[in-house]
């Protein structure tokens, strides 16, 4: 049942299901620190447990897909450019070194 269910949203999707989140109950002290940092820089743009869009597209399995909605891998230094100076119809978002590591940590979980 549980494989069927599986098969019929992965055609309903048309893709492949994406991998599973990590818990906000197993988060390290700095994910749950950069999960306040999405909160606070990132959030009423991107939905992290989705990949519908808000503003900007859904962030979720970020990190583990091939490519993000530009085409560029997901790379800590792809996604920290797009932080700090902006992607196309992204603004650049101004957070500090400490909350950028802990923000990339976070970005790694979804
Ligand atoms: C004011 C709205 C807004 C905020 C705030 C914002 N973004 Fe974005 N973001 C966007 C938009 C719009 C796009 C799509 C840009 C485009 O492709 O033109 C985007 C794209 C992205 C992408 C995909 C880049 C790519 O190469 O496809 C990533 C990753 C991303 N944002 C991460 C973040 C993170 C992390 C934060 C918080 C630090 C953040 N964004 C804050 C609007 C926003």
């Amino acid at each position: 049942m549980a494989g069927l269910a599986l098969t019929a949203s992965v055609l309903l999707m048309g893709c492949t299901p994406l991998p599973p989140s990590k818990p906000a109950s197993e988060f390290t002290p700095q994910e749950a620190r950069g999960a306040a940092v999405f909160q606070s820089h990132c959030a009423r743009c991107h939905y992290p447990t989705t990949t519908h869009g808000l503003h900007g597209p859904g962030l979720q399995a970020l990190t583990k897909l091939k490519a993000m909605p530009s085409g560029a891998p997901p790379t800590d230094a792809r996604i920290t450019q797009t932080i700090l100076y902006g992607h196309g119809m992204m603004q650049p978002v101004a957070v500090s070194d400490a909350e950028l590591r802990d923000l990339l940590a976070y970005l790694h979980t979804l």
